[in-house]
């Protein structure tokens, strides 16, 4: 039961709604086996009065604490003593405009914004929200965190129990599920590295089966403490624009784990009277692993107040085995079926007035190359989320003049092989491209093979030079 601290965990469900003490390691309700949200009196807590406060905190940059782009907004997050908070730098990020990406999507000049979360210390923005659960994992004495991952999670959790030396780290992965760049992370930092054979819903299901009978931290977004540092991707965004609200915010979507705690973020700041408006979200599924569009664009899931149709999901899903069809995509960071956050999301697609869509490899491919011609290189999951603003602008759901800000929510570097597949074109990677439906590759950026002698060379530089 729920002490007199200003931060508790309340269960989703709003009929059950039991409240547990943050003390609690839990990543359900022990009555309903729902999700889990932290929630806050926030009657007592130190609240500023407005957004700009926070400004103060880039003049105390040798304080860790306000150096971190997560920490720095630690009133809007306040579960954690300060001596208890595990910090590595992590949110020192940008948003940038890109006027090639918003010519891309037939969007006017200087109105497409993109959040660069590869910035963070492991490459990706899972960084936000490791924070905070190796923070709350610090609180509670954990001695051994895991998770299951299509590569991030377990790069941020490795990096974290590497650099803290608070705990072990094992991690699961899919075997064959996930990109170089991502398991050379785990493996580097000294995580314990299970690769199950089978893919990441498989290692979900199995992590937290461990999780429960070794007693060990669990780290996945189903950490209701994890989204928590994840809500402040929004806080660093409305302060990039000057405490304005954009009129959209576009996320790809995997485990739905950033739509959650963006959701969460929102409404919080609006509760509590620091924004006056809210923006539209828009999350972006890969074509070959829709989980979420299904059910909330074509079969009509919602949130409904907290009375979630749960029979809606468990028939979607009974479809998906009967069918024996599993996520495929070239994206292998969203290559997700069973999203363990799915309540959570359309509880931020109800208050953001949010859609959803899908977006093919072919989509994905091309957006990433606008974006990396425009000097912000992703990895494919990210380029959803260009891809799915050019398909809202293509479709008038987002009009002209509106602002669009799009989560990149992973470096370039963590998987090489899907940009030099599109860029070099050579007979191996071509047949890996078509396997995923990329036939075409009309932004490719190809490498030019000479042979070792000037003039030959120079040619080559002659032709391909441009200005
Ligand atoms: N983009 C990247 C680069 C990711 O790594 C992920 C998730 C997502 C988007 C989707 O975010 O789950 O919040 O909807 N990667 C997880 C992982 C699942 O294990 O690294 P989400």
């Amino acid at each position: 039961m729920r002490s007199s601290e200003i931060a508790f965990q309340r269960c989703l469900n709003t009929t059950c709604g039991s409240t547990f003490s943050i003390s609690e390691v839990l990543t359900r309700c022990s009555r309903c086996g729902d999700l889990l949200d932290v929630d806050y009196d926030w009657s007592r807590a130190r609240v500023p009065g407005s957004l700009r406060e926070f400004e103060a905190r880039w003049s105390e940059r040798l304080n860790p604490l306000s150096y971190s782009g997560v920490w720095r907004f630690r009133e809007l997050l306040p579960f954690a003593p300060d001596e208890q908070i595990v910090t590595i730098g992590e949110g020192q990020t940008q948003l940038k405009s890109s006027n090639a990406v918003a010519r891309y999507c037939d969007l006017p000049e200087g109105t497409v914004l993109l959040q660069y979360e590869g910035l963070n210390p492991s490459g990706s923005f899972k960084d936000n929200g490791m924070t905070a659960a190796s923070t709350h994992a610090r609180m509670t004495g954990a001695k051994q965190a895991a998770c299951a991952s299509t590569g991030n999670t377990s790069a941020s959790l490795a990096i974290y129990g590497g650099t803290s030396g608070l705990f072990g780290v094992v991690v699961f992965v899919g075997s064959g599920k996930i990109s170089y760049g991502k398991l050379s992370q785990a493996l580097d930092y000294g995580a314990l590295t299970v690769q199950i054979r089978g893919d990441f819903d498989d290692a979900m299901r199995q992590v937290q089966a461990v999780c429960q009978r070794e007693g060990i931290y669990l780290c996945n977004s189903v950490n209701p403490f994890r989204l928590e540092g994840q809500k402040t991707i929004i806080y660093r965004i409305l302060e990039s624009l000057g405490w304005e609200v954009p009129d959209w915010i576009v996320v790809p979507g995997g485990n739905l784990g950033n739509s959650s705690s963006f959701g969460k973020a929102l409404s919080e700041l609006k509760q509590l009277g620091l924004i006056q408006k809210l923006p539209r979200l828009a999350v972006i599924n890969a074509a070959g692993s829709d989980t979420l569009y299904e059910l909330y664009e074509r079969r009509g899931s919602r949130w409904n107040g907290g009375q979630v149709d749960q029979a809606l999901i468990d028939g979607f899903y009974a479809e998906l085995d009967a069918s024996g069809k599993r996520a495929e995509t070239l994206a292998t960071a969203i290559q997700i079926s069973r999203p363990v956050n799915l309540k959570k999301a359309l509880r931020a697609l109800d208050v953001c007035d949010g859609v959803v869509r899908r977006v093919t490899d072919q989509e994905i491919l091309d957006a990433k190359a606008q974006i990396g011609a425009g000097g912000f290189g992703c990895e494919p999951a990210s380029a959803a989320s260009v891809a799915g603003a050019r398909l809202l602008r293509r479709e008038g759901t987002i009009a002209p003049g509106e602002r669009v800000v799009c989560i990149l929510t992973g470096h370039q570097l963590k998987d090489p092989t899907a940009t030099v597949a599109y860029h070099a074109g050579d007979a191996h990677s071509r047949d890996d491209l078509l396997k995923h439906g990329v036939e075409r590759t009309p932004f490719a950026n190809r490498p030019v093979a000479v042979a070792n002698e000037i003039e030959e060379i120079l040619r080559a530089v002659r032709a391909g030079s441009v200005g």
